[in-house]
């Protein structure tokens, strides 16, 4: 028989290349077309069995993650075990490198970890389409943390078709702002904006975008590169506007709100062009930090699962 006492998950955080939303549904929610791309910052989690359910985070923004059971990372814990109703206790450590409320995906990222950590712990035996079933029900981004790559997401954003591609690694330089937006706020600012214009009733796919992915030149995906949301973080958010043009003035190819943001996001020629933009960003002074990452990178996956075994 084999025991498996911790799994530990790492799971990236996202980007929207292009994120189209429609007007609001009678459920809340937004039809969207948006283009997951995971890069390589990453969150991780453990899972280890326990009496009772548990949660404790550490890191990046970890006083801004609830601890209860509003924790993204427990309720999806919550939906796997009412697939395996025998499932005993887990505690889940979060590692924190993925800012809160940042508009990358952080929270959902660690309830996809979540997933795949229990799934392993208590030999759940889900599949990867099972798996993003469940994801679904927990949040609108939490299947792509699963899948990863670079990916196409329909619907609230969980009907996911992965992009057809070259392996052309992106640099990308991310802004995180001394501030945070609430990704509801965000988009009820988005309607109010809109209630003053046409909306256009199907988001559609970017053509150019697509044909620039597939071409695998950063300088068209720069160029290409889209938010509806943007508009309405910066009418909340001021102060972005400084750093999108700060980013562009020092050489990026492109420059985005990240989501609902507040982080901005900037794509780089190289390797060694993200290393420069990074440091002139960093002296600007139009954000409180700045990192590199770079992507498509694979979705959760697990890096460590202890396991003992023992006599049946
Ligand atoms: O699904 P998730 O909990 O991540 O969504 C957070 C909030 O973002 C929702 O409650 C909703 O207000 C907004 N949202 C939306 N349309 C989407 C995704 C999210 O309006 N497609």
């Amino acid at each position: 028989m084999t025991i498996v006492t911790g799994v530990t998950v790492r799971v990236p955080a996202k980007l929207n290349l292009q994120l189209a939303v429609g007007p609001p549904r009678a459920d809340g929610y937004h039809d969207l077309v948006t283009v997951f791309h995971a890069v390589s910052l990453f969150d991780e989690i453990t899972a280890e069995p326990a009496r009772r359910d548990g949660v404790s985070v550490s890191g990046e923004g970890a006083d801004r993650v609830p601890a209860d059971g509003d924790n993204l990372a427990l309720r999806a814990v919550s939906a796997l075990r009412a697939e395996v109703p025998s499932a005993p206790g887990v505690h889940i450590t979060i590692a924190k490198r993925i800012p809160v409320a940042a508009g990358l995906a952080g929270g959902s990222g660690d309830a996809a970890a979540a997933l795949v950590a229990c799934n392993e712990l208590w030999a759940g035996g889900f599949g990867a389409a099972q798996l993003a079933e469940i994801a679904a029900r927990v949040g609108s981004d939490v299947a792509f943390a699963l899948l990863g790559g670079t990916a196409v997401g329909r619907g609230r954003g969980e009907q996911l078709t992965p992009a057809l591609a070259p392996a052309t690694q992106y640099h990308w330089v991310l802004a995180f702002a001394d501030g945070h937006l609430s990704t509801p706020e965000v988009y009820a600012a988005l309607d109010r904006q809109r209630a003053r214009e046409q909306v256009p009733a199907e988001p559609g796919l970017d053509p150019a975008l697509m044909s620039a992915l597939r071409s695998g030149d950063a300088r068209l995906v720069g160029r290409a590169l889209s938010n509806d949301l943007q508009p309405a973080a910066l009418s909340l958010f001021p102060a972005l506007r400084k750093t999108l043009a700060a980013g562009l003035e020092l050489g990026a190819l492109g420059a985005l709100v990240s989501g609902s943001g507040p982080t901005c996001v900037f794509l780089a020629a190289s390797a060694d062009r993200a290393l420069d933009l990074a440091a002139s960003l960093s002296g600007a002074g139009v954000c409180r930090s700045v990192a590199r990452a770079s992507g498509p990178v694979p979705g959760a996956a697990i890096v460590s699962g202890a396991s003992v075994t023992g006599p049946r």
